[in-house]
């Protein structure tokens, strides 16, 4: 007998797992199919493994920054199997985890690569599992969230020996600390991954094809990482063109030009040449798009990126969505973003279906915090200074350094500064960029205010408790028309 679920989700990473609970919690019958792991790229290869070793690797800084000042002297002994053992141990808990909340609202969980085989909206879809066996399920909507994978580009010859990708570095049997670690692109991975090996004692090199790293986030704050970067010992080189990446054998070998060369003379172009024990690539991630039956259900595919409405997350199929990472969502590949798109695309397939507690929602991305986790931690929301100029938005800026802060300073956290963008008209704020500890906390204060259509004062209105590092919101907000404390030199605006 076929069983009929309500939803089935394909894909059990924080898009999928999140919707699956989602659903139960407005009482729908639920299918979660996931082919590897539960928790996705987020707990297995993404998010977690990496803050698990971020999380080593901070301390280490701490105690070798801060340790003498601070009445601590030891010799450290840096135990890099250890970090990672403990990172493997946080990834499987936290699977447990999700494996015990599905149960919890008894969904089914499939095991095996899921796959849409026929039907529609009002008959119910089929979907064929290949997993040890062969399973058939029926779906009166369906939700896929099958997530995405690094990019592999040929050039780049990843053999998953010496060239590899982040989920080959993240293997939980990676053990070894390369002495001489090559990154191909400095983007989020790039900085996350140079922060963390630079810590445990490689000599890192990132090649990134644009001018500068992360080139996302505010100008200044890359500014105040780079400067740290490089502090660390970290070489980043950029405007390279990588042409290719052989395994020499005994380490890597990267050739690269000018990223100004035009494509037609890449050949005749001087090159550089950078040689390591390994290399990591991390230039971009690739939709897990293939071999779900889109095709033959018609369902668009933009370079590998499900075509959805970006509002209600429906494909053009009328009853099923695509979520998070898989999707061309307008937002960006983050886990936070793939559980909205969940909660979003939940209520819409089951007010569809009809009879559930529940009402239609749309998606809304004008506020999505973002982090880096490196030395120091990145947080940005909203707009960056150059977008609301693009966009015509004339706007007033706080700045406050952590070096002024008290808790801060009792902290030994003195770097970095928080910047809070305002619109002139109605002093309502439209983005913020930190760079300093606790950054991406911060940045969540921030998030709710702009999502709440707060005004800047609403925020220096707010008792914010002493001495704490949260206090850098409330001087960065009044810092915007003079007001902060603890700054000196800067007129007041009424
Ligand atoms: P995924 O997490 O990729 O999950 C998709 C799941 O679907 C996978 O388990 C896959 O096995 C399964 N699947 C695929 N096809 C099928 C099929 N046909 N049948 C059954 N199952 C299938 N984001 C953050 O917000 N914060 C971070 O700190 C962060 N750090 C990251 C660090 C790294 C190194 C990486 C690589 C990513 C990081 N991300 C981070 C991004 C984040 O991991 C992704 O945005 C997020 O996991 C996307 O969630 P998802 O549910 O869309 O897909
Ligand atoms: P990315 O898009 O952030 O960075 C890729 C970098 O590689 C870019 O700077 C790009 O210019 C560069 N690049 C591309 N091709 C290149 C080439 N041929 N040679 C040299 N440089 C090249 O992608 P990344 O770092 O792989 O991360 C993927 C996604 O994962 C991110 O977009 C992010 O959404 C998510 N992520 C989020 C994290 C977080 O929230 N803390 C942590 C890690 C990943």
């Amino acid at each position: 007998m076929t069983e009929i679920y309500d939803i089935a989700v394909i894909g059990a990473g924080p898009g999928g797992y999140h919707a699956a609970v989602r659903a139960s919690q407005y009482g729908a019958k639920v299918a979660l199919i996931e082919k590897r792991n539960l928790g996705g790229t987020c707990l297995n290869w993404g998010c977690i493994p990496t803050k698990a070793l971020f999380a080593s690797a901070e301390l280490i800084q701490t105690i070798r920054e801060h340790g003498e000042e601070f009445g601590i002297s030891c010799e450290l002994n840096i135990n890099f199997a250890k970090a990672v053992e403990r990172k493997n141990k946080v990834v499987k808990e936290l699977v447990e985890g999700i494996a015990g909340l599905e149960k919890a609202w008894k969904n089914d969980v499939y095991n095996g690569h899921g796959k849409i085989i026929g039907g529609n909206a009002n008959d119910g879809f089929d979907i064929t599992i290949n997993g040890e066996e062969t399973q058939n399920i029926k779906a009166k909507r369906i939700i896929i969230a099958t997530g995405s994978s690094p990019a592999l580009i040929p050039a780049f010859n990843i053999d998953h020996d010496r060239i590899l990708t982040s989920d080959d570095i993240l293997h939980p049997d990676f053990k070894n600390v390369p002495e001489r670690l090559l990154i191909i692109g400095a983007g989020v991975i790039g900085c996350e991954f140079a922060n963390i090996f630079t810590t445990f004692g490689s000599k890192v090199t990132m090649l990134e094809y644009l001018s500068t790293p992360i080139a996302t986030e505010e100008p200044m704050v890359i500014k105040e990482l780079q400067k740290k970067l490089v502090e660390m010992g970290i070489n980043i080189k950029v405007s390279q063109n990588v042409l290719s990446v052989e395994n020499t054998g005994s380490g890597v070998k990267a050739t690269t030009c000018s990223a100004d060369v035009p494509r037609d003379q890449v050949d005749s172009a001087e090159k550089s040449y950078f040689e390591a024990d390994y290399c990591l690539v991390s230039i971009g991630r690739a939709r897990e798009s293939k071999d779900l039956g889109l095709e033959e259900l018609s369902i668009e595919t933009n370079r590998g990126a499900i075509t959805i409405d970006q509002k209600t997350c429906e494909t053009a199929v009328k009853g099923i969505y695509a979520i998070g990472d898989v999707s061309l969502s307008g937002a960006p590949m983050l886990a936070h973003i793939a559980s909205y798109m969940g909660d979003v695309s939940v209520v819409n397939a089951l007010v569809s279906i009809g009879g559930f507690p529940v009402k239609e929602r749309t998606t809304d991305y004008k506020v999505v915090p973002a982090t880096i986790f490196t030395s120091p931690n990145i947080g940005s929301v909203g707009l960056r200074r150059k977008q609301a100029k693009d966009l015509g938005v004339d706007i007033a800026m706080g700045r406050f350094a952590y070096m002024s802060l008290g808790k801060a300073k009792c902290a030994g956290h003195e770097e970095g500064f928080i910047m809070i963008l305002v619109d002139k008209k109605d002093h309502k704020i439209v983005g913020a960029s930190c760079i300093g500890a606790e950054a991406p906390e911060l940045i969540a204060e921030i998030a709710l205010a702009m999502n709440h259509g707060l005004t800047v004062h609403d925020i220096s209105e707010t008792i914010h408790s002493h001495p704490t590092i949260s206090e850098m919101v409330l001087e960065g907000a009044e810092d915007v028309f003079g007001f902060a404390i603890h700054k000196k030199g800067r007129p007041v605006h009424h």
